[in-house]
């Protein structure tokens, strides 16, 4: 029977759900796939933390030279977070030949090529279903069950916070403050949520995402980020009017002209799969050319949503003698030969207050034309009050930078009109 002994790092929301499943599923594991699993040690500083959940006192672990110093430990869990601590104790485990299984997008977003390095060094895996898209078998999905395809596209929705915030204000109308603190009482938004309303989070795994997509190296410089945290309620309202429901999206995309890679708020058209996906729930909606689309649904984040992806790596890693690493040159930047394209495609939407007096609307239309940007629709919002109306437009796709270079010029109208907001509208 082989024998697996793994260590678990951190026994917060994450680790806590990997321990559960491991422990109550030993003998399941067993039977299925003929492998034993056996948490050996862990490592966590609240001592009471893990006897609360049924570790024996030997087997917690004071530092890490006590974990990968343990001959019966062959698998290490890193489940710590973030590139401080929990960087330096991955490359101990992996320079000492313990496999390393982690659910940290940020580590393995910006570190990924020195890992990596350590791991082949040391005759080590490497593994991080769990980093992007919680409990989603994305990764394993791209490495290998659509590993036949070129893949075109990738769109998603891959956090949660903010769907579970954008959700919220659609369909309630309340305000982005509002939901945020409800959703910080409920424990979904953290105390300092920029990495999620911010778009970090979804912007580490979007890098990850299309680095394995693509089959070269997308570093996160190269990934367009705007959050969440400037969205008013009244263009939600507007959007919904119009048939739109605004998602954080992420978005890779192999172009003729290069890839493409960013996460941003969009509206997208009411019918479209990805509209549906509420509250915390996340969807990747990915394209190759011999499959065509293919949907993945399911929960991004929570202790055995997550659990499940990094014990799914632990079963991989202990049924195999191979280790698998990335499939293109992993360093720090992207191959020379690699072309980003920032200057991408959208339609837009926007939102501007119009003083209501002759002439206006045309000096805006003819700024628009001037760059190049074909109006879809523009739709006076109410009346008059205060002598300004608010005006909605939304445009035919048009190049990034032909939307911004008309927003400069419409704002310096003074006195006449001010844009209050411009979104991006997916198709
Ligand atoms: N904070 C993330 C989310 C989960 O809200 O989706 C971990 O990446």
């Amino acid at each position: 029977m082989n024998k697996v002994g793994v260590a678990i790092l951190g026994l917060g929301v994450v680790g806590g759900g990997t321990y559960k499943i491991l422990t109550e599923n030993h003998d399941f594991y067993l039977k299925t796939q003929g492998v034993d699993i056996a948490v050996q040690s862990v490592l966590e500083l609240d001592r009471e933390r893990a006897r609360v959940l049924g570790v024996p006192e030997e087997k917690i672990a004071s530092n890490i030279a006590e974990v990968i110093c343990n001959p019966d430990v062959n698998i290490v869990v890193e489940c710590i977070g973030g590139v401080g601590a929990a960087k330096d104790f991955v490359l101990d485990a992996l320079n000492t030949g313990k496999t390393v299984v982690t659910s940290n997008k940020e580590l393995v977003c910006k570190f990924s090529h020195e890992l990596e390095r350590a791991a082949k060094r040391h005759n080590a895996g490497l593994y991080y279903e769990a980093s992007c898209v919680g409990g989603v078998p994305i990764i394993r999905t791209l490495l290998d069950g659509l590993q036949a395809n070129r893949i075109g596209s990738m769109m998603g929705i891959i956090n949660g916070t903010t769907n579970y915030i954008l959700t919220k204000m659609t369909n309630e109308g309340a305000s982005y403050e509002e939901v945020l603190r409800e959703a910080q009482r409920l424990g979904y938004a953290e105390a300092d949520p920029s990495a999620d309303v911010e778009g970090f989070d979804a912007a580490y795994k979007l890098s990850i995402l299309s680095s394995l997509a693509f089959h070269t190296k997308v570093p996160l410089s190269k990934v367009f980020r705007e959050g969440i945290s400037g969205i008013s309620a009244k263009d939600i309202a507007y959007g919904k009017d119009l048939g739109y429901v605004l998602k954080l999206l992420a978005i890779g995309k192999q172009t003729p002209a290069g890839i493409e890679v960013r996460v941003h708020p969009a509206f997208v058209k009411k019918e479209h799969p990805l509209a549906s996906v509420n509250d915390s729930f996340n969807a990747v909606f990915i394209t190759g050319d011999s499959v065509g689309d293919v949907m993945l649904y399911g929960r991004g984040a929570g202790s055995l949503p997550t659990g499940s992806a990094l014990v799914s790596d632990v079963i991989y890693a202990a049924t195999h003698s191979e280790n698998k690493y990335s499939t293109f040159k992993n360093n720090a930047t992207a191959e020379k030969d690699v072309t980003f394209v920032s200057d991408f495609r959208s339609a837009y939407y926007m939102r501007l207050t119009v003083s209501d007096r002759v002439g206006a609307l045309s000096k805006i239309t003819s700024i628009l034309g001037k760059n190049d940007v074909s109006i879809v629709e523009a739709i006076q919002k109410g009346v008059a009050s205060s002598g300004c109306v608010p005006l909605v437009i939304v445009t035919h796709e048009t190049r990034e930078h032909a939307i911004r270079n008309a927003v400069a010029k419409i704002n310096a109208l003074e006195g006449i009109v001010k844009v209050d907001s411009v979104l991006r509208v997916v198709s």
